[in-house]
């Protein structure tokens, strides 16, 4: 017991204030980490991290479909990822008969690795500051134009900035992101592969073990991993997806460490961080707060109707898995959020936190002219749209959900063809494959649902019109009866059907389609809605510029980092437990035996594969023991600061060698896209050393060991 209490007060002795918050900007490492990196016990150079003229950490890690991150670890475009990342595609490749989602895959050879249709995955190439370029030109123009040709010339520049960018950089594409709310732009050059085929993966039962009970909590026996690798063509650039493509030859690629991690070491993660609100206001926050609630709710009346569907129907399980998967993940986010907002008072500490900058802003007149409004401006659109944007909340997250009015939303954009005529074909042929994980029948009984959720809640002025017999209105509508009618007489129930209905070129036979009235329904209220929910944008960001720019000088001098906006980050802590609550200490890894403590035949979440079980019970663990207590430890904790799109990214040590992948957050700290909570905040990974032995062990995929050849 003294033991563990010595510990402990050893972390908090051993590290009070090295970095920890922070998902800082690759090309200001020097400047703002330079120092702090060296003393967290990083042995990389900034340059060695980030560079563009090197070869440097950043050619190793991609962005990876847009949502996730992922990492280059062989010389032959290996990827490895999240299993939660890869596990949309793993689906889509699964078949009743072939189910590589349950039962997970290895390709043996490189002929056997599956490729994944509208998968890509972005490498990073550089990232430029071009604020003042654009600021000069805002400058110029305002002195002669209004507010219009401003937007124009600025515009106008940006074109010219991306343009020139890509004419450098061949194959590569350009944009301009905005950080601090508006006040600096970035021009960034990235290189997108198109041909990404699925190497292996875990079965879900490991790769997802403990489900949405243990999702977003700690302690974790998750092994969230999976493996894709990158094709490129006879000149190693990007191409479409060919049979006579190569696997990729990377710049770098991150060495694999089967070292393991102690309590305490350094730790360090690069990637995709997606969105956080660190610099918003109170009101924006109780903003965020009411529509997340709206989403909880209506999101429950779905899930589970579709968890039960799932349940019954092992056809349906796979149908739905990633459906459910991604609905349930915001859910429970929500939910841990609301929590944490509450013990650990946000909402009051934010407003602290706007009391002290106004003093600040108050004592000096300057001050006052910049920043003084910031605040009232933001919100004041805050109130002007809250209602409104609460009504859409609940519109999207109920009627809207109905999968057949998306199928039909998604048929109807696509007719529309560019020079305003109306294509039939391009609209069967967005729904060719939408099909595959559609159940009707649960569908049909979400819509009862959800449209009766809907006139529960919605404010009757919200009502949707024009659905059953003529005359009738929403507040009466027998919503059993008419749904029963929409599903039995609507031709978007199959693509079968679908086609049937548009063979002549009939329009406007398709337009009277039930599924197409509803949608339209839906959006004519949805339209009423818009210019109130975002009419206020304009002064929004405005104020949100302002407010940023106030903050960046209240805290002038001191390293500082903007909101993550899918762009590539580096956090960098320690290894560390944490206590959960008094008395209660969380020790930073866990073994394959809490696996085993958890297993529970009787619940599709906790079920282990009865080859783990005789691995774990023979101790067949090969070179993937922690050399301290010879167990196989499958997830541990830092405290880096991360956030949704740096699943998968890597965890690396001080020499940058892949030592685990990031997976999760804790429940304790789900605030923490709104603030950074030193004692409480950690980052859940998996073990780098589990990953490999699930790979050789379990998968059977030894090749794929030697090909990444760890390092002791
Ligand atoms: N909470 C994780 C994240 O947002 C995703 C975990 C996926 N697993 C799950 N059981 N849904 O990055």
């Amino acid at each position: 017991m003294k033991r563990i209490f010595a510990i402990a007060a050893a972390v908090l002795l051993t590290f009070p204030a090295l970095a920890d918050e922070g998902m800082w900007l690759l090309p200001l490492l020097q400047k703002m980490n330079g120092k702090a990196l060296q003393e967290a016990g990083c042995r990389l150079t900034p340059e060695q991290i980030y560079s563009i003229n090197n070869t440097s950490l950043k050619d190793a890690i991609i962005h990876f479909g847009g949502g996730c991150t992922g990492e280059i670890i062989s010389g032959e475009g290996l990827i490895v990822t999240n299993h939660h990342c890869g596990y949309s595609n793993i689906q889509a490749l699964s078949t009743p008969e072939h189910n590589y989602l349950m039962d997970g895959y290895w390709a043996m050879s490189r002929a056997e690795e599956l490729p994944c249709r509208g998968l890509s995955v972005t490498f990073l190439k550089s990232m430029t500051d071009v604020t003042d370029i654009l600021a000069k030109v805002e400058a110029n123009a305002a002195k002669k134009g209004d507010a219009k040709a401003v937007e124009e010339a600025v515009r106008a520049k940006m074109q010219e900035l991306t343009a020139e960018a890509e004419k450098a950089n061949p194959n590569c594409t350009a944009r301009i992101s905005s950080f601090y709310n508006g006040n600096v732009q970035y021009l960034i050059v990235s290189k997108v592969y198109r041909d990404i085929r699925f190497v292996g993966a875990p079965p879900a039962s490991v790769g997802k073990f403990g489900g949405e009970t243990d999702n977003w909590m700690w302690p974790r026996h998750t092994g969230d991993f999976s493996m894709f690798r990158v094709y490129a063509g006879a000149d190693n650039e990007p191409a479409e997806y060919s049979p006579n493509n190569k696997p990729y030859r990377p710049a770098n690629h991150l060495k694999v460490s089967l070292a393991g991690v102690q309590e305490g070491d350094y730790a360090m993660i690069m990637g995709y961080p997606g969105r956080t609100q660190r610099f918003q206001t109170a009101a924006q926050l109780k903003q965020m707060l009411a529509t997340n609630r709206i989403a909880i709710d209506a999101r429950t009346v779905r899930q589970d109707l579709m968890w039960e569907a799932m349940c019954a129907d092992p056809n349906v399980q796979l149908k739905y898995a990633s459906k459910y998967a991604s609905s349930a993940n915001g859910w429970k986010k929500w939910q841990g959020e609301e929590l944490a907002f509450e013990k650990l008072n946000i909402i009051g500490r934010e407003e602290q936190k706007e009391a002290a900058f106004m003093e600040w802003v108050n004592a000096k007149k300057k001050r006052q002219e910049a920043y003084g409004q910031a605040l009232g401006k933001i919100e004041e659109a805050v109130n002007a749209s809250s209602k409104a944007s609460r009504a859409v909340s609940l519109l999207t997250e109920a009627p809207y959900r109905i999968e057949l009015v998306g199928m039909a939303g998604r048929f109807l954009q696509r007719i529309a063809t560019r020079d305003g005529g109306i294509s039939i074909p391009a609209g069967l042929a967005a729904l060719k494959n939408a099909y595959r994980d559609y159940e009707v029948g649960l569908d049909c009984k979400e819509a009862v649902a959800l449209l009766e959720y809907y006139r529960k809640k919605a404010d009757p002025a919200n009502y949707l019109e024009g659905l059953g017999a003529e005359g009738t209105d929403f507040a009466t509508l027998d919503i059993p009866a008419y749904v029963e009618k929409l599903f039995g007489e609507s031709a978007f129930t199959s693509y079968e059907k679908l086609e049937k209905l548009a063979a002549d070129g009939d329009v406007e036979k398709i337009m009277n389609d039930p599924a197409v009235r509803l949608q339209n329904s839906i959006m004519s209220v949805l339209m009423k809605l818009y210019p109130v929910a975002y009419g206020s944008q304009e002064k929004l960001q405005e104020g949100s510029k302002e407010f940023t720019a106030g903050l960046m000088e209240w805290e002038k001098g001191k390293p500082s980092y903007p909101d993550a906006n899918s762009t590539m980050r580096l956090t960098y802590g320690h290894v560390l437990p944490y206590s959960p609550k008094d008395a209660i200490l969380y020790r930073h890894y866990t073994t394959l035996a809490g696996v085993m403590e958890k297993e529970d035949p009787n619940n599709p979440e906790f079920i282990v594969p009865a080859k783990l079980k005789e691995l774990y019970e023979k101790g067949d663990f090969g070179q993937y023991t922690d050399p301290a207590d010879g167990k196989v430890h499958t997830c541990f904790l830092t405290n880096n600061d991360i956030t949704g799109g740096n699943s998968g990214s890597p965890v690396m040590n001080a020499k940058g060698e892949l030592i685990g992948l990031a997976f999760d957050g804790n429940w304790e700290s789900m605030s923490s896209d709104v603030m950074f909570e030193p004692d409480l905040q950690r980052c859940i990974c998996v073990d780098i050393r589990y990953v490999l032995f699930l790979v050789e062990k379990l998968g059977g995929a030894r090749h794929i060991i030697e090909e990444i050849a760890p390092v002791k």
